[in-house]
């Protein structure tokens, strides 16, 4: 398919003007945090809202600029959607009426960003009667489609994408077959979108999985009333499935959390406690790692269903250097660039494994992080799945670049604190991709006597 003329430049935070920011070293990181509401959970909750019948409550939705994609891409199909802007998050009613009465769009939905916006719209798009477009910025735009086009297509579905994989990704939905499938790369994305094809599939429809992604979206069918099928491995739902409207409250941030958690550990004295975070186990691993690199840190459970919440404490620590082996990527994928920081402050070497996936992420963040730790004058080995480096005590001061991913921006920051001098970065809006905020509230933090 001949790609369309992008559309979504003044949204794209890898398309707006840069405006450098400057980041001061910090003696200290101190404080008790709140993060953004998780943005995993917040895409799922709003799409199975709009498939459900009845209205659904989520309080404390992200206010992400990609869960707002999420948002946007739904009004667009004609679902009815309000958010307000709330204490501790963003209030959004969903007024649910069913996947029949979306309707297809009249212009491509801009997906932004968001690779799970387009890649779990694509899952739900694909057994209704729509026809619909799905574009997104330059990074999107570069991320490979493949991977959800084959189930969708096995399942039925006519989607269409660029010939090298890439998005736009026309879909043009009907009736469909359920599907056992098994991802080639593990993928929460792909784990989703298949599922929510197979809700409307007559039928059992199965994914395997070698290595265990975030289960989000198998904890949240239940609560919109869909059951679960589960086995050695493997998750389904068996279609067609109705889901009804729920009310749900959105934990914070487990990805976001984990700067701050990097921030206190690398600063010496430091103390740090985020409340109200996700501690789901497929996203807190990044926990266990850094308390194996010797990091001061505890987390408690809260409460427990749909998903667990709790809180979790970071104190300076003295870190040392670890093998990350490829068993852990899947669990840790998107906190890669936050352990890369830890490990700039450790002693000794880290390598890390088995995580070539990072390269087609919003940045190819293997080589975005290892020109990043470079500047700070740390000796990288960059390697095809992964990196490997010796800490230092003091980084060098330097100018950062982003690469326009919000991961990248907000890891430079934190490492940015270590440094033996001020720093400046490119890109620091793109924190707002999953993090709004952040650079202020990393100031906010920062303590310099
Ligand atoms: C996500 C899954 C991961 C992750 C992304 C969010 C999700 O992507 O990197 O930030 O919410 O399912 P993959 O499924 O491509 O690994």
């Amino acid at each position: 398919m001949v790609k369309a003329r992008r559309f979504s430049e003044l949204a794209s935070c890898t398309m707006r003007r840069a405006m450098a920011r400057i980041l001061l070293p910090a003696a200290r990181f101190e404080g008790r945090f709140r993060v953004p509401g998780d943005k995993s959970v917040s895409h799922r909750a709003a799409i199975l809202a709009a498939l459900a019948h009845g209205p659904s409550r989520i309080t404390g939705f992200s206010p992400a600029a990609d869960c707002a994609s999420t948002l946007s891409v739904l009004r667009a199909l004609g679902v009815p959607i309000t958010a307000v802007d709330a204490d501790g998050g963003r209030d959004v009613e969903i007024d649910g009426r069913g996947p029949e009465s979306w309707r297809s769009p009249a212009a491509a939905l801009d997906c932004g960003n968001s690779g799970s916006t387009m890649r779990m719209l694509a899952g739900a798009l694909a057994g209704l009667p729509i026809v619909a477009t799905l574009d997104g910025d330059a990074s999107l735009r570069r991320r490979p489609m493949g991977r959800i086009a084959l189930p969708l297509r096995a399942m039925g579905a006519t989607v269409e994408i660029a010939e090298d994989g890439t998005p736009p990704l026309r879909v043009s939905g009907g009736a469909l077959r359920p599907l056992r499938h098994r991802p080639a790369v593990p993928s929460a994305q792909v784990k989703t979108a298949v599922l929510l094809a197979g809700l409307s599939a007559a039928g059992e429809t199965w994914v395997e999985e070698d290595a265990a992604t975030r289960d989000h979206t198998e904890r949240l069918l239940p609560l919109f009333g869909v059951e679960v099928l589960r086995a050695a491995g493997a998750v389904g739902v068996s279609g067609p499935a109705r889901p009804v409207g729920a009310k749900i409250a959105i934990p914070g941030d487990a990805s976001s959390a984990a700067f701050l958690v990097v921030a206190a550990l690398t600063r010496p004295g430091s103390v740090v406690r985020v409340e109200r975070v996700l501690l789901n186990r497929g996203r807190a691993a990044f926990l266990e790692v850094l308390r194996r690199m010797g990091g001061d840190l505890s987390w408690g459970v809260e409460s427990e269903s749909p998903e667990p919440v709790g809180w979790i404490e970071a104190r300076g620590s003295r870190l040392h250097g670890i093998g990350i082996e490829p068993a852990l990527i899947p669990a840790l994928i998107d906190e890669i660039p936050a352990l890369c920081v830890a490990a700039a402050r450790a002693v000794g070497r880290t390598e890390i494994t088995g995580a070539g996936e990072l390269r087609v992420k919003e940045s190819d963040r293997l080589a975005a992080m290892a020109e990043g730790l470079s500047r700070l004058g740390l000796a990288v080995e960059e390697r095809p799945d992964g990196l490997a480096l010796d800490g230092r005590e003091t980084l060098r001061a330097a100018e950062l670049r982003a690469h326009g991913d919000h991961r990248i921006a907000m890891a430079l920051g934190v490492a940015a604190l270590s440094a033996d001098g001020p720093c400046s970065l490119d890109a620091p809006e793109c924190a707002a991709v999953s993090f709004p905020g952040f650079f202020d509230l990393l100031e906010r933090g920062a303590r310099r006597g």
